[in-house]
């Protein structure tokens, strides 16, 4: 939901121009949003430059010569539209009547039309479709009141409504770099003579692995050598408290060698894996516990991380005997109205930061529900606004396609509900173990699964590339994993897929199946793998294009398939972790048979900050 990345100096610190820097910093956001690319410099002699393109970063980067520019300080922007169409016009920065003040922004103002006819009546005149826009012009109109930067600044942030993550930088004070974050999220950089600001960490970890992540409500500036940040009554924060070293390394968000970030991230599954194992502390513990004592158990997320919940909702029922209720994020008043102080909502997002699941939380929160955090992203939103907070440790996943991010979501809630079983008594000692054990073998499993399936999906991609539709069809377990497949080949290969419980399929969406149409099969090792046989001949005698995917020695399924992707055989229970990883790689061959960038799907956006 847009990039953003501001950067400051004291000084010539930067090795390269400020605008080759700014480009490779927005290069490491663009999977937030790329339709449109633009950026405003401070240059050396203290001319502000706005250069912007609807366009993707590479491309607009070189026709608008990025690289040829350079200052004291910037701010860059890669766009998800949300108001006003992809041009060049509606591109980030926007400026006011001037030409003096250039914002960047993440999020909606819900209250810019007003804003921009009371703007309007005050003789300030707009020229794109954008809410943003409509920052500038505050920001000048207050100026023009007699107010300094910063005051001007605060007065203008009073009056918007919505959600921002927004920085600015003003031509008559160019040493610093403005910015205010409510509900999108915001971390600053801390360098050695040079500060960041930036939507996302990636962005910046190149220069510096020391962060602040931004609240809701703050706002502030940064110079070359100086971090000031106020709280939303004003109190000045004490940075010292707030900074956090992170671990992840430059290398770990780029490419390694690899075509595309997905390929890379779906390769990394068995080191996120591990490092969520050994990440494996007391918070999982207490988690655990409090689990084993609710009466019940609600969870949400949005996307692949409400596929994660779908998951850890089986378990919950199944091993731990703890009532479960999973919802998409968005759809809050599936339950909101039943929640009370004696439930716990387990909320799941990779980033932390998916607004539909922040305002899940918020809601929940309100009702004295406890609330337990899953997330990659630590200090994100989500984490920061909960009761408690479990991290997977999957690294920067900066691939649109959710991945490794998944895998290490439902391997973490997997851990997290076979303890609250153990400590509820619902499962034995000699069960538990077994459990612990499977899921200590998976990342070596994960690495054959990979190695195993690969090529298959290559080939079969070819033919899936000719594709309309596919249907994703399994029983138990195996629908959250069939979803979680067919949502891939759907964000990537952009054809239709949908997932069904096997046994419904013959209430409805066998009648679209004809020859050739393809009919993927997860089967796991439990009660159902015959059961699903017989759904498989229905779909067979209708000439559908037959894949498996299941555990090793599942002969009589094997025999009534076309292509098999072959797992190794694992309690069913840890199964989901292995068995989406053969449909992550059909996903992404499928997207390069037919020429797409799977780490930039069309439409899409990594974090969804907009409701
Ligand atoms: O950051 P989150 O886990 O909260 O994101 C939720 C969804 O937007 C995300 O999982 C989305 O569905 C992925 N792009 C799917 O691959």
């Amino acid at each position: 939901m847009c990039g953003i990345i501001g950067i400051v100096q004291k000084g010539k610190i930067l090795k390269k121009k400020l605008g080759t820097v700014l480009r490779g910093c927005l290069k490491n956001l663009e999977y937030r949003g790329y339709d449109s690319v633009g950026f405003a410099i401070i240059t050396w002699n203290g001319e502000l430059v706005v250069r912007k393109s609807k366009g993707k970063i590479d491309d607009v980067s070189r026709k608008l010569g990025f690289d040829d520019y350079d200052g004291v300080l910037g701010i860059a922007h890669t766009r998800w539209a949300t108001h006003g169409k992809p041009s060049d016009i509606n591109a980030h920065p926007h400026v006011d009547c001037k030409n003096t003040i250039a914002v960047v922004h993440n999020g909606i103002i819900e209250n810019y039309q007003e804003l921009k006819e009371k703007l309007k009546e005050r003789g300030h005149f707009f020229i794109s479709e954008t809410d943003t826009e409509i920052i500038a012009h505050l920001i000048e109109d207050y100026k023009s009141r007699g107010y300094d930067t910063f005051t001007a600044f605060k007065k203008a942030i009073k009056e918007l409504k919505g959600a921002y993550a927004l920085a600015f930088i003003d031509k008559e004070v160019p040493d610093r770099i403005y910015f205010a974050r409510n509900t999108s999220p915001l971390v600053i950089g801390l360098g050695k003579n040079i500060m960041f600001v930036s939507s996302d960490i990636p962005a910046f970890l190149e220069y510096t692995n020391r962060v602040i992540v931004l609240q809701d409500g703050e706002i502030g500036y940064i110079t070359g050598d100086e971090v000031h940040i106020e709280g939303i009554d004003g109190t000045i924060v004490d940075k010292s408290k707030r900074i956090r070293i992170v671990d992840w390394t430059p290398e770990m968000a780029k490419k390694a060698g690899y075509p595309h970030f997905m390929l890379k991230e779906i390769h990394e599954q068995p080191l996120a894996l591990s490092s969520t194992l050994a990440g494996i502390g007391v918070e999982v513990e207490k988690l655990a516990e409090v689990l084993a004592s609710a009466q019940r158990v609600f969870l949400t997320g949005a996307g692949t991380s409400y596929h994660a919940t779908l998951i850890a909702e089986y378990l919950l029922n199944n091993l731990a005997e703890i009532p479960a209720f999973s919802f998409i994020s968005s759809e809050y008043n599936r339950y909101g109205k039943i929640l009370t102080k004696n439930d716990v909502l387990i909320a799941v997002s990779q980033s932390g930061e998916t607004i539909d699941t922040l305002m899940a939380v918020r809601r929940a929160k309100k009702k004295n529900v406890f609330i337990a955090a899953i997330s990659n992203v630590i200090d994100s939103a989500i984490p920061r606004e909960s009761n408690i907070a479990v991290y997977t440790r999957a690294g920067p996943e900066i691939g649109v396609a959710a991945t490794k991010t998944f895998t290490t979501q439902v391997f973490l809630l997997s851990w997290i509900i076979i303890k609250s079983a153990q400590i509820k008594g619902s499962i034995t000692e000699e069960e538990a173990k077994t459990l612990y054990s499977s899921l200590r073998r998976l990342p070596e499993y994960a690495r054959n699964v990979i190695s195993i399936n690969e090529f298959l999906a290559k080939k079969i991609a070819q033919d899936m590339a000719g594709k309309q539709s596919a249907y994703y069809l399994g029983r138990g377990l195996a629908v959250p994993v069939s979803m979680e497949g067919a949502l891939k080949l759907k964000e990537i290969a952009y054809i239709h897929a949908e997932a069904y419980p096997a046994g419904e399929s013959k209430h409805g969406p066998i009648a679209l199946v004809e020859p050739g149409f393809p009919v993927l099969f997860t089967i796991f090792d439990d009660e159902y793998r015959d059961l699903i046989l017989a759904n498989i001949e229905e779909m067979k005698a209708r000439g559908a294009w037959i894949i498996v995917n299941t555990f090793e020695g599942n002969e009589k399924a094997v025999k009534l398939s076309n292509n098999v992707f072959k797992t190794p055989r694992v309690q069913h229970w840890v199964a989901p972790i292995l068995h989406i990883i053969p449909y992550q790689l059909l996903a992404y061959y499928t997207s390069i048979v037919k020429g797409y960038d799977p780490d930039k799907p069309r439409n899409l956006a990594k974090t969804v900050t907009v409701e």
